[in-house]
């Protein structure tokens, strides 16, 4: 098979967009292929063409990856990957993944992140599972809280436009302060807003936007409801897309407001940090019970030392890291990472290594969200220190876990 691997032109475009649907099984129609075909430019597109024709995708959002520390570096999102039915398993992913690799290290991107369909499929090109979400529900009547935390929250339900003036500017508020969080280009937003009638769980409402504000904490939520009168009953199920803030008092006001709603009986969080504070505040928090707990962003360390000098660390401590990289060999190197609260240096070391992992086990404790423990107890880092991997444990843990909330 000849194949050629290369960025799309915009007249490529609708091929493009329509290859890249196809291996999710979605065929698109006349009208959204149309609105799908103006967005060449909203994100980087690759693809693997045989005879002239596309049969892979693959692209790459402009985003930035908020680190531990407060601070965020470049990080581009991973996207649109994909290889039509009649060409898988014949390696041309693995083409697309070096090439957008090769590409990202031209660039000087430290970081690559993603979303992965399946958890199977990136492990190999060294993309390691670095965030986690739960889905949970929770049954209305017991929505109550131990006190009212609303007191004081102002509520304001925006309809498309407003929502489009005003939210991107309360996300970026809120995933500054939060690890693990990536940018929204205009692009995602415009996408996300438009929630077109196909994009929604069948009899779904449209979606609902509501910003929340209390003294200086601001956050928003946005959720749809599906209605059901059964015996005449009111049971509607309300699901929340989004609901973010910046601090948990005013995630907990949004909650009283979504676990408010009449007519509904359950409303039920779509993506919820596994450890969101608010759950502590309900006074009956099983009721909330958790559907699944599963991975979110994937994080890549494109150049290990500049990966590793863009995020600060809990403790000071010095470790030397043996860091294997099959896909990515010139990223192979021991590395002496000089970690601390302020910031970090990192450089190459021929000194005798502390602990030996590969870049997908780094990419994973890279936000905090894994710890490397847990990953030497499943044999996927190898301690050569005694004490090291407890060492390491504090440096690379976060205080508030890594969480995502976008779905690129
Ligand atoms: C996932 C997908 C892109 C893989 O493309 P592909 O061209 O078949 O992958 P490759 O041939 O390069 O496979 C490389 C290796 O990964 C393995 N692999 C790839 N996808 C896999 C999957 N879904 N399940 C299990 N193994 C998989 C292959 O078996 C192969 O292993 P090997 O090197 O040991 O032989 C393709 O199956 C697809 O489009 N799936 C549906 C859409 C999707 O899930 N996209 C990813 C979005 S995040």
């Amino acid at each position: 098979m000849d194949v050629e691997i290369r960025e799309v032109t915009a007249e490529e475009w609708p091929e493009y967009v329509r290859a890249e649907h196809i291996p999710f099984g979605v065929q698109l129609g006349d009208a959204e292929m149309k609105y799908q075909s103006q967005r060449f430019g909203h994100w980087n597109g690759l693809a693997a063409f045989e005879e002239g024709r596309i049969v892979g995708t693959a692209g790459d959002w402009d985003m930035r990856l908020t680190v531990p520390g407060g601070s965020d570096v470049h990080a581009p999102g991973v996207t649109a990957v994909g290889v039509l039915p009649t060409h898988r398993r014949q390696g041309l992913l693995t083409a697309l993944m070096r090439r957008q690799l090769d590409d990202f290290r031209g660039r000087g991107e430290p970081v690559a992140t993603l979303l992965a369909a399946e958890s199977v499929i990136y492990g190999r090109f060294g993309y390691g599972w670095a965030t986690t979400s739960a889905a949970a529900e929770l049954d209305r009547v017991h929505g109550v809280f131990r006190e009212d935390t609303a007191a004081g929250a102002r509520f304001e339900l925006l309809d498309k436009a407003e929502a489009a003036k005003v939210l991107p500017d309360v996300f970026e508020g809120a995933r500054r302060l939060q690890a693990g969080q990536v940018t929204r280009p205009d692009g995602w937003w415009e996408q996300f807003l438009r929630d077109p009638e196909w994009a929604r769980d069948e009899g779904g409402s449209e979606l609902f936007h509501v910003v929340c504000r209390m003294g200086d904490d601001v956050g928003f939520a946005c959720y749809r409801l599906k209605e059901n009168w059964d015996d005449n009953i009111p049971q509607y199920r309300l699901f929340v897309n989004q609901a973010m803030g910046t601090s948990p008092p005013v995630r907990a006001a949004l909650w009283q407001y979504l676990l408010g709603v009449d007519l509904v009986a359950t409303v039920r969080f779509e993506n919820l940090p596994v450890e969101e504070p608010v759950r502590w505040m309900l006074r009956d928090p099983r009721r909330l019970r958790t559907r699944t707990v599963s991975d979110f962003l994937w994080v890549r360390l494109v150049d290990v030392a500049r990966a590793l000098e863009g995020r600060r660390y809990r403790i000071a401590d010095r470790l030397v890291l043996d860091v294997v990289d099959a896909f990515l060999p010139e990223n192979e190197a021991r590395y002496e990472l000089d970690a601390g609260p302020d910031g970090a240096g990192c450089r190459r070391t021929n000194g005798p290594p502390d602990l030996r992992l590969s870049v997908a086990e780094l990419g994973s404790a890279y936000l905090g969200g894994v710890s490397l423990t847990s990953l030497a107890g499943a044999g996927r880092v190898e301690e050569l220190t005694p004490g090291a991997l407890a060492r390491a444990d504090l440096v690379f843990g976060a205080d508030v876990p890594p969480w995502c909330s976008t779905d690129f």
